[in-house]
């Protein structure tokens, strides 16, 4: 156990949370995470029709008595908030008590989400946006850097610079995510004044985790250079696997190409049919910059408890550290 301002507000029993993934985030893999001690979290846009995403939180509610997240990614493209709406009535109904929101301002759903008691967690690009969440009134902030999976928003920041600035004025818990993988960072994060970490790219190296195996064996091969942002010139910038699409997607761009023309090529649901199929060439593909710190495919509970233990052994290096003795790693 490792209790932090993040364990007290969401009862958790390692404060790890796992990200939401489109497609990825599903009611098995959020309910291994939960049962492992975090916050695993369920991806509402996953699931196009209610009843689908009602019986994905049924699923998961079977899987474990643990709190789980619903994840509601607020996308550019999507200018009603009616779709959310929808989203939020089927959370609510089926008692989901914690929700990140992630993309825009959640401002029009802060109200309602308070009153009947959900805790929310907003993630976010830059400080500035942080402050912006804290004033709305949401429990807790995840704080993305430029090295992160999915969207890193416009500034280009890595998660060591930002951590360390919101620490210093954010009051509520602080997320910090982009590039962690292990207990060493989840010390780091902490030690930077984070109550914990938030993980996307480590959970799809999972067991657990539905993406086709080809996509785990080419994470295992995969160095740090291996990702790069598309999407800079509609500003949207968004961190994912090298492949073919996303260097066309990269060439469009600079040809000057409109949102109406890219979408065929970065819609979610080209994404889909690579996990399905595992051509790994087809549609871009969120990934982060710590893929190339990845060598093994655990399970989720593996990972878990050995976060927990390297957390352990780095904090007894650093005790020794600083009480002066010899610090080299085993
Ligand atoms: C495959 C994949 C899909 C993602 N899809 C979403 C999404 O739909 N909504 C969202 O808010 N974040 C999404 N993210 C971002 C993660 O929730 C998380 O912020 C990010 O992965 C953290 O950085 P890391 O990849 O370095 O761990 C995705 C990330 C990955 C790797």
């Amino acid at each position: 156990m490792i209790r932090t301002p993040l364990t007290d507000l969401l009862g958790i029993r390692l404060p790890i949370i796992q990200g939401g993934m489109q497609w990825l985030a599903t009611g098995e893999l959020a309910a291994a995470v939960s049962n492992a001690g975090g916050l695993g979290t369920i991806c509402a846009l996953s699931f196009p029709s209610a009843d689908e995403f009602r019986d994905e939180l049924k699923k998961a509610k079977g899987l474990t008595d643990k709190p789980i997240c619903v994840n509601i990614s607020m996308l550019p493209v999507v200018t009603s908030n009616d779709i959310y709406d929808i989203y939020f009535d089927i959370l609510l109904e089926e008692g989901v008590r914690v929700v990140e929101t992630s993309g825009r301002s959640p401002e029009g759903f802060v109200p309602r989400l308070k009153q009947a008691g959900v805790k929310i967690i907003h993630k976010v690009p830059a400080v500035r946006f942080a402050r912006k969440a804290e004033s709305l009134g949401v429990d807790a902030v995840t704080v993305v850097g430029y090295e992160c999976g999915g969207h890193p928003g416009l500034d280009d920041v890595t998660s060591l610079i930002l951590i360390q600035k919101a620490a210093r004025t954010i009051k509520i818990p602080i997320v910090a995510a982009g590039g962690y993988c292990d207990g060493r960072g989840l010390l780091a994060a902490l030690a930077l004044g984070a109550s914990g970490i938030l993980m996307g790219t480590r959970f799809m190296a999972t067991k657990e985790c539905i993406a086709h195996p080809n996509f785990k064996s080419w994470m295992m091969k995969a160095q740090e250079t291996d990702t790069m942002i598309v999407e800079r010139s509609i500003r949207n910038p968004a961190r994912v696997r090298r492949n073919k699409a996303a260097e066309e997607v990269l060439e469009l761009e600079k040809q000057g190409a409109t949102l109406a023309d890219l979408l065929p090529h970065i819609s979610g649901k080209m994404g889909l049919e690579a996990y399905r199929s595992g051509d790994l060439d087809m549609g871009v593909i969120a990934c982060g910059q710590i893929v190339g710190a990845l060598d093994d495919v655990p399970s989720v509970r593996e990972l878990m408890d050995r976060i927990a233990s390297e957390a352990d052994e780095t904090l007894g290096r650093l005790t020794g550290i600083c009480a002066g003795r010899n610090g080299h790693r085993a």
